[in-house]
């Protein structure tokens, strides 16, 4: 056991299928429970989707993040779709992120740590089990880990082999997006390759290029004084997330692995669990507690000090390093007043945390045609207020989680481009929450550095 490992005590009673014994929320109900454990049987013996490795090498960038070292940009699409396993859309996407990055690190000044919200954020939590329309009732649409979102009835019945269809298309994605950082498509010598197709003169894409040629700059004449090219500037690293819902897809997943001590969720890097989820007593907070990745909760208003504080002991009893990220998502009209009394009972706890603003999913508002959107001034509200209060309470902001995506889509309302609500009607595609598109993902990313100086 490594000197670290030490001081780490293994879950007590904890084991991948100790969540059975407690109450487990927003699960799919499968009318055939046989062909549902079969199927699990069979995902449990097929290969992980990412190391043990990859899961420690992300924990200390945590770590480093913790310490005001690193900041992260963590994004992608609210609900991931088969039909999306394409490869222009996985390639932008990772240019947007890419792009995003490379903005953060230049006016940041520090190493950016990216992690995607994609390869494998199939499932989705509802608000209800069900959904009426017309009179006619159907189960509601849980992501494409479980059902269809067509309304129909065999497109809504939860169906055991797209947890295999999950895997596959999470393997293809997370081998596509490695393949292209490791062949070159990352290297900082030709950050052109992240262009875009389809946006052409856009200001914020020329903005871009200055800042990419600076650093272009930068690397050239590193290379010339140094005589070498150091290998972190040819690839960078990309780590992937998702939400751990579905827990018998997860505990297919999580796996003892030769020579290292404990238990890892092999589905993906970093797994997150949002507020329905985190039941002190529930089945998502037991699957977390065991396994060794780093894990997020998601934080919104009814957050309680004495809730989370209950939480972090128990997802975090050793106070260890890398280990613990608070995603708060409260809203730019609430951050200001629930965020304070929370630092400080994190603070209270003694564990080291990453504090990062998730300004999307607490400024989702309906237009008065009834369309799901969000008003780009409230994201942009949201971060610059979190970096305020963090400051102000002693505290840091450590990192950004966004929805967006490649595409050109209009479903978030203002920007540079200032979309209204009749834009909203031109390309809106997402089939659960409205996602920034390529100019205002990079304008966030802008007006994240301009907060991040001002205040430093
Ligand atoms: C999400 O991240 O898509 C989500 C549902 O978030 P939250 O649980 O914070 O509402
Ligand atoms: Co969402």
């Amino acid at each position: 056991m490594s000197e670290r490992l030490k001081t780490i005590t293994p879950a007590k009673g904890w084991s991948p299928d100790s969540w059975q014994h407690k109450e487990a929320s927003q699960q799919a109900t499968y009318p055939d429970e046989l062909d549902l454990e079969r199927t699990l049987r069979r995902l449990s013996n097929m290969p992980p989707l990412v190391t043990s490795w990859e899961i420690n090498a992300l924990k200390e960038q945590i770590a480093e993040a913790q310490a005001g070292r690193r900041f992260v940009l963590q994004g992608g699409d609210c609900a991931e779709l088969f039909d999306e396993c394409v490869p222009s859309i996985i390639a932008n996407r990772l240019k947007v992120l890419l792009q995003m990055s490379l903005v953060m690190l230049h006016g940041m000044e520090m190493p950016v740590l990216r992690i995607g919200r994609f390869a494998g954020q199939y499932a989705k939590p509802r608000s209800s089990d069900t959904e009426t329309r017309d009179g006619v009732t159907l189960p509601s649409y849980r992501g494409d880990l479980v059902n269809s979102p067509e309304f129909t009835e065999s497109a809504r019945r939860p169906d055991p082999s797209r947890l295999i269809q999950a895997h596959s298309c999470s393997a293809m994605s997370m081998n596509f997006v490695r393949g292209l950082i490791d062949g070159g498509f990352a290297d900082l010598h030709h950050p052109e390759y992240w262009d875009l197709g389809w946006v052409e003169h856009s200001p914020l894409a020329d903005e871009f290029h200055r800042i990419a040629d600076s650093i272009g700059h930068s690397v050239r004449f590193v290379e010339t004084v140094t005589g070498r090219t150091p290998g972190s500037l040819k690839r960078v690293d990309f780590y992937t997330s998702h939400e751990a819902l579905h827990l018998g897809f997860e505990q297919a997943l999580t796996r003892q692995v030769p020579r290292q001590w404990g238990w890892f969720n092999l589905s993906t890097h970093f797994p997150w669990i949002g507020m329905r989820t985190a039941n002190l007593d529930g089945a998502h907070v037991e699957m977390l507690r065991g396994i060794r990745n780093p894990v997020g909760i998601k934080i919104g208003p009814a957050m309680t000090r004495s809730w989370l504080k209950d939480l972090i002991r128990t997802l975090n009893p050793d106070n260890e390093a890398g280990r613990l990220v608070l995603i708060h998502r409260m809203g730019a009209s609430q951050v200001a007043d629930k965020l304070p009394p929370l630092i400080e009972a994190v603070r209270e706890t003694g564990s080291p945390v990453l504090w990062v603003c998730d300004p999307m999913h607490g400024n989702t508002e309906s237009t008065s045609g009834g369309v799901k959107t969000r008003r780009f001034a409230n994201i942009v509200s949201e971060v610059e207020q979190s970096f305020e209060v963090h400051a102000r309470c002693g505290s840091r902001l450590g990192g950004v989680h966004l929805e967006l995506t490649g595409e050109n889509v209009t479903e978030c309302i203002g920007g540079a481009r200032a979309l209204d609500e009749e834009d909203l009607k031109r390309a809106y595609k997402t089939t659960v929450d409205p996602r920034l598109n390529y100019e205002q993902a990079l304008e966030l990313s802008m007006r994240v550095v301009q907060k991040h100086r001002s205040l430093t």
